[in-house]
């Protein structure tokens, strides 16, 4: 019999994404797909799935702990995705970060403890460290978080690393770069400026554009995952990332040539408040249980434009709903 996975926020980006692996890669493995459908959960992201009986998607809230009860029983891995996830909204609104994130993730593992479930994989990010000034960033770095979202995240980590000591519940931490492909709402930064730039319209490039993101094609960060589930040690950290630092502008320019516009279309706009400069992990944790990226930003940002440009039946109707 193959494993029952839970899969919280399979609606969202890197959820999708992930919940299409395990199902492709694990014939035998079913999936209960927990999501709220948020304005960042797109339900029809995963509709292609219905038809399989090893997917059953439940719409519903991880802080509901009777809910989250009720969908643990028997289950082998969760593997926690859901979260708010957009620093800017984050400034704006803090309050669901924190209930989400935090309270959230509490609600999870304390069930997953509960039910006595093998594999636990706490979803974090590369954010908690806050800006990396020079070098890279290891497991062990400091936690110095500059968002409401990343204080959020690394809250949640620091409640899991809380179960490890107290109740023996060792789970998996990731923190991963940033993702770019296939499904991202198009409020974050690759998605947006090529569906704006699809449109004709410019897009806002924050401060001198001279921030630097560790880009990651969504696929390898969801292998990573994957093998973590088999070969991961449970209690332990593992950073993600492709070790390939861009600056936002370069990353613009190469956005401008694949859609086929000038410079004309950048429009600087005041910074971010607590905007971090630089991101950068150290991978080779993970790197040494035999995972790498398989993909480059010079090649898969391409198919990423053509993605968005093929599927605005997927991102216009979620674009017109935020105008
Ligand atoms: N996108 C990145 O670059 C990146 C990088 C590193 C880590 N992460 C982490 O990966 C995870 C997924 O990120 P994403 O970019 O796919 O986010 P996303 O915003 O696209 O998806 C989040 C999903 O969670 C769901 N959700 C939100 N609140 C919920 C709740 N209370 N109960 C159940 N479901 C809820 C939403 O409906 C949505 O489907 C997050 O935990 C994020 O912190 C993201």
């Amino acid at each position: 019999m193959g494993r029952s996975y839970l899969i919280t926020g399979g609606a969202g980006f890197i959820g999708s994404n992930f919940v299409r692996m395990v199902l492709d890669r694990e014939p035998d493995a079913t999936v209960t797909n927990l999501d709220l459908l948020t304005y960042a959960g797109v339900k029809a992201t995963v509709d292609e799935l219905d038809v399989s009986e090893r997917h059953a998607f439940v719409r519903g809230d991880i802080r509901d702990s009777e809910l989250v009860d009720s969908l643990m029983g028997g289950k082998d891995v969760v593997v926690n995705f859901a979260a708010e996830s957009h620093v800017d909204r984050s400034i704006e609104g803090p309050a669901v970060f924190l209930e989400t994130n935090v309270v959230g993730t509490g609600v999870l593992i304390d069930a997953a403890r509960r039910h006595g479930v093998d594999r636990y994989v706490q979803v974090s990010t590369d954010e908690v460290y806050g800006s990396i000034a020079e070098g890279f960033a290891g497991e062990d770095a400091p936690l110095l978080p500059s968002s409401p979202y990343s204080a959020s995240k690394a809250g949640a980590d620091l409640l899991v690393e809380s179960y490890r000591v107290t109740f023996d519940y060792p789970a998996i931490v990731t923190r991963c770069t940033n993702n770019y492909g296939p499904y991202q709402f198009p409020e974050k930064m690759i998605p947006l400026f090529v569906t704006n730039l699809q449109d004709g319209k410019k897009v806002p490039l924050y401060g001198d554009g001279l921030n630097e993101r560790d880009w990651l094609y969504v696929e390898d960060h969801c292998s990573a995952i994957h093998l973590l589930v088999d070969a991961g040690t449970p209690g332990e950290i593992y950073n993600i990332g492709a070790n390939a630092q861009v600056a936002n502008l370069d990353l613009t320019n190469m956005l401008l040539e694949l859609t086929g516009r000038d410079d004309s279309y950048i429009d600087y706009v005041a910074d971010r408040p607590g905007h971090d400069r630089r991101y950068a992990v150290d991978s080779s944790k993970i790197r040494a249980l035999g995972w790498q990226p398989e993909h480059s930003i010079a090649e898969r940002l391409a198919t990423t434009v053509d993605w968005y440009r093929s599927r605005s039946d997927w991102w216009q109707p979620l674009k017109e709903a935020r105008a």
